[in-house]
């Protein structure tokens, strides 16, 4: 029912000030989990659900992005020649097609709404999809594909769901909802960021989004939210006051909210014990000081 998704917006235009000094000079989408910075799980993450067109909605001082998008000519010469070849190929997997990632600034730090408006004419009148790199979901099937999967039958616009204490609903967009099918919720309503006895649910919106080109349309409005911000979640509600169909999707999956220290420190631990090669020396270290903690 859903036409097909093949185009994504990443918005990286954060100043990532939780990780300062740090993100002085290094954009927090390049900071790695184990070896591998956070976006490039975001695009694996896009390339497993079948996107093909990357739109990164950039800022000041992310270059670094661009350059590890970029081809290394130098280093896989040397690599080739030293018979590297099982790096080469961890550096080939990182490749993408040239013209496939379009780059548009974000000149003002307006909120994510205005981020994703920002990329409006790179993506038309499709459907796209949105990821926001800090949200880390570690799944068997990843995350987006599952969503594309069930937008395929349902069409609308889609947002990852999973429920979170309900101290913590003032961290998130929180939804209202009517009807629960499956993993289908029936979304009667969006609140960005509501305190806990605001809140009309515990049900969280996770950084992943399928969302119809009306929402551009809402947007448009640059109606300021919470935080005095453009917001995204917003502009989505709005499609429900339009009578359109949102739905929440609760993913199979452990999501890891990279944009704090705490939860990029449990997803290192989680990615590394992932890993056969690091797997049995971490796991050791992690048991000689749990009794201590
Ligand atoms: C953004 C969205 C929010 C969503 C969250 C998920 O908030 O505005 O609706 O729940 O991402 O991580 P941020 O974390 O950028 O404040």
């Amino acid at each position: 029912m859903g036409n097909k998704v093949t185009t994504a917006v990443f918005p990286v235009a954060g100043l990532g000030t939780r990780f300062l000094p740090a993100t002085k000079s290094v954009p927090k989408e390049i900071m790695t989990l184990v070896d591998r910075p956070l976006i490039q799980y975001a695009i694996d993450e896009a390339r497993a659900a079948g996107i093909t067109e990357f739109i990164f909605v950039t800022s000041r001082g992310k270059g670094a992005l661009e350059d590890y998008f970029d081809l290394a000519p130098n280093l896989e010469e040397e690599l080739k020649r030293k018979g590297k070849f099982d790096m080469l190929k961890v550096l080939e997997d990182t490749n993408m097609d040239s013209g496939a990632i379009a780059y548009v600034r974000q000149h003002k730090a307006l909120g994510l709404g205005h981020a994703v408006w920002c990329a409006r004419r790179l993506i038309g009148d499709q459907p796209f999809a949105v990821i926001l790199p800090d949200d880390v979901i570690a799944a068997e099937k990843p995350c987006l594909q599952q969503m594309v999967e069930a937008y395929d039958e349902t069409g609308g616009n889609m947002v990852a769901a999973m429920e979170v204490a309900p101290e913590k609903t003032s961290s998130y967009g929180i939804l209202d909802v009517v009807n629960e099918e499956g993993n289908l919720l029936d979304v009667k309503g969006m609140v960005e960021k509501p305190k806990a006895e605001d809140s009309p649910s515990n049900l969280a919106v996770i950084g992943r989004y399928i969302l119809s080109p009306s929402v551009l349309k809402n947007l448009d409005e640059m109606k300021k939210g919470a935080g005095g911000e453009i917001q995204l979640t917003d502009a989505i509600a709005a499609e429900i006051e339009n009578k359109r169909k949102v739905y929440g999707y609760r993913f199979s999956g452990q999501r890891f909210d990279c944009g704090s220290k705490s939860g990029f420190l449990q997803a290192t631990v989680a990615y590394g014990l992932a890993r056969p090669e690091l797997r049995e020396d971490l796991a050791g270290y992690l048991r000689d000081i749990a009794p201590s903690l």
